[in-house]
């Protein structure tokens, strides 16, 4: 027998890659995909994912664990679940949540065996290391009439009533549903119907989750009557993987949307949102990778988390993104980024380095709205002296949009090249646009309206600076750059 596995040996061992993050999470070897399971519980909060131990490629999944006091300092734990040859999992155990019943924290996961799909439960003692599956599993046995049965996957459970709800993704003929399931004991599961019929053809929502809006989150008393009733339903659709959101009302067991969107226009999927213990919600996102296998392999480790984001209705029912607050923890020097207007060509700012920092700039417009001539202003990270490798964050208030171009990010021919745009509603007003670097991520964020996460592999040492530039009448009004600081110990 080898030695017993130990995250935290193998995360160090990858910490000096030049594309490994500093401050979001990674995997500490090979694959990870969907968060799974996101809870606070007695204080501490826990992410698991889905997770390939053996390579940097999707394969035989289990759960990985990973501890926090804060959202960004993790503690790699112990593998929760694995595939059990003989179990309803025996092929891998897929995409889940965690709740807390009665003190027990609890695991609803789908277990794959062969072309079924089927959900099952693992519960843990108080320290969420270990984790049994008890006898009564599977505890949905088949998915319904007319469901397929592999494509019937990802259970998000909450609280509701003195019971318990489930959602269920699933792909029917002709349309995607999304199943609700109601038990009173987590271990008996009656099927209520579709809570929700995406009825376009060939989609298949993975990963849906149904949270309240309404007495959570920012500004919630206030806006509790006018926005009464505000459901936010998730998901990420196959074969496009979008990742959208619906906000509206769920009553009567059915859900109806009022408004919709995409969460993140970027590399981002199967993101799961969860309710900590001052009720904001908090939402984990998985952010892909844009290179090869090969390059997977080279590197050791495959996928990362976005940011945890919160989210909440402002006071005109519009959903918002923004990182938590814990993440203003990571700053550390200052710098001031200059103001950049119509006509001043390209500016280069000497300092910071931009592999790991946070960039806040406030862009204006013309004010004039669509239809004239693109405006924007661009800010370029991870670029080098010369400029030949580059990625351009261009944000164009008039039009409403931030895009990632990644067509310099990389000398690297294999890796993905396309652009990358998120919309959001034009006011007239200054974009207060976020930007995180973190060695092979840009994330993001106009003012919590658009959000967009993108991976990119500079290939230069000295691919580290920033510039700022404009076009047609737009301008940079200033802003500030801080340094992260890395949330791992050995991290070169
Ligand atoms: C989404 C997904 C889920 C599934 C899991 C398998 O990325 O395909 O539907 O449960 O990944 O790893």
């Amino acid at each position: 027998m080898g030695a017993p596995y130990d995250p935290a040996d193998e995360r160090t061992a990858l910490a000096r890659g030049p594309h490994r993050p500093a401050y979001h999470f990674a995997p500490p070897t090979n694959w990870l995909n969907d968060p799974n399971g996101l809870i606070q519980f007695d204080g501490t909060y826990h992410l698991f994912y889905q997770h390939n131990p053996a390579e940097p490629v999707w394969g035989d999944i289990h759960w990985g664990h990973a501890r926090s006091e804060d959202l960004l300092h993790w503690t790699d734990m112990p593998i929760a679940l694995e595939p059990d040859a003989a179990g309803v999992d025996a092929d891998g155990c897929f995409s889940g949540c965690a709740v807390d019943d009665g003190g027990v924290p609890t695991l609803v996961y789908t277990g794959i065996d062969g072309d079924r799909a089927r959900q099952c439960l693992a519960t843990g003692d108080e320290t969420l290391r270990q984790w049994e599956k008890p006898s009564v599993n599977p505890v949905v046995e088949t998915s319904p009439p007319g469901v397929d049965a592999f494509d019937f996957r990802d259970p998000f459970v909450w609280r509701e009533g003195d019971g318990w709800s489930m959602v269920v993704g699933a792909a029917t003929e002709p349309d995607s549903r999304v199943l609700l399931y109601r038990s009173s004991t987590l271990r008996e599961w009656e099927y209520r119907g579709a809570v929700f019929v995406d009825d376009r053809p060939d989609v298949m929502w993975e990963c849906p989750a149904l949270v309240a809006l309404d007495g959570r989150g920012r500004g919630r008393d206030r806006d509790r009557d006018r926005n009464g009733n505000q459901y936010l339903l998730l998901g990420s659709l196959l074969p496009t993987r979008a990742v959208r959101y619906y906000v509206g009302s769920y009553v009567d067991e059915r859900f109806e949307p009022r408004a919709e969107g995409v969460l993140d226009a970027g590399d981002f999927y199967a993101p799961q949102p969860f309710v900590d213990e001052s009720e904001r919600i908090v939402l984990v996102g998985w952010v892909e990778e844009a290179r090869t296998e090969a390059a997977q392999r080279a590197a050791g480790w495959s996928g990362l988390m976005a940011l945890p984001r919160e989210l909440s209705l402002d006071e005109d029912g519009r959903l918002r993104t923004t990182p938590v607050d814990e993440v203003r923890r990571l700053r550390e020097l200052e710098y001031d980024l200059p103001a950049v207007g119509p006509g001043d060509g390209t500016v280069l700012v000497d300092q910071p380095r931009s592999e790991t920092v946070e960039l806040v700039a406030e862009v204006s417009g013309t004010g004039a709205g669509t239809g004239t001539e693109p405006s924007s202003a661009s800010i370029s990270v991870l670029r080098s002296p010369n400029g030949l490798e580059e990625t351009v964050v261009r944000v164009d208030p008039d039009r409403g949009t931030v895009t990632v171009d990644r067509s310099h990010s990389s000398d690297d021919p294999a890796v993905e090249t396309h652009e990358q745009t998120a919309h959001f509603e034009p006011t007239g007003d200054p974009v207060m646009v976020r930007c995180f670097v973190d060695r092979s991520v840009v994330e993001v964020y106009a003012d919590g309206w658009a959000c967009l996460t993108s991976r990119v592999y500079p290939t230069r040492a000295d691919s580290s600076g920033i510039a700022l530039s404009t076009t047609g009448g737009a301008s940079v009004d200033g802003g500030t750059a801080w340094e992260l600081a890395s949330v791992w110990d050995d991290f070169a």
